[in-house]
């Protein structure tokens, strides 16, 4: 079995309940706070996920701002990412999930093959940097407007991200 880290910060929680969601519907993944983790910690895995809410103004959550930096020494080239990023769409409706494309920007810059792209249908917002090409660049989810539908979103995107990296 190939080995998953996943890698989330989290400002009130949110973040690190759907990470264990994901980690749940995998199995066996070691799930880190971005607050505690290493550089090499991004290349311990076959598989890499990396989580984020959006704070601020469209920014990604504090812990990831002080961390992001030290990414620039990491080189992910032929590495496969999934990213995964909570936003509140009726709160910020102009900048839902924008921290996701922030990730996103940074582990491309990196080398990384991103995985998980997902779609923009049964999300209600105006604007969002994540959206790449029609899709969003990860998993988005929204606890605060749509919670019921999270276990859903997380085990399709789980079966997809299982399927785009080999997990199968
Ligand atoms: C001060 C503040 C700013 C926020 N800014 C955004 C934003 O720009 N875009 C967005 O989609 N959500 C925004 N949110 C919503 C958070 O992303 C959402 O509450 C998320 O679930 C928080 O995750 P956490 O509990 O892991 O910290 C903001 C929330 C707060 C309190």
């Amino acid at each position: 079995m190939a080995s998953v880290t996943l890698i989330y910060g989290t400002t009130l929680g949110s973040t690190g309940e759907v990470a264990e969601l994901i980690a749940r519907e995998l199995g066996d993944v070691d799930v880190r706070d971005v607050s505690g983790v290493k550089p090499e910690d991004f290349l311990a895995a076959d598989l890499l996920i990396l989580g984020t809410p959006t704070w601020d103004d469209g920014d990604l959550q504090q812990d990831w701002v002080s961390f992001l930096p030290k990414l620039d020494g990491i080189d992910l080239t032929g590495r496969k990412v999934a990213l995964f990023g909570l936003g509140n769409a009726s709160s910020f409706p102009g900048q839902f999930a924008n921290g996701l494309r922030k990730l996103h920007q940074k582990v491309v810059e990196r080398g990384a093959e991103v995985i998980g792209f997902w779609p923009v249908d049964g999300y209600t917002f105006h604007a969002s940097e994540a959206v790449v090409d029609g899709r969003f660049c990860g998993l988005v989810i929204d606890q605060e407007n749509d919670p019921a539908k999270t276990p859903e979103r997380v085990g399709a995107w789980v079966a997809q991200i299982r399927q785009e990296a080999g997990l199968a």
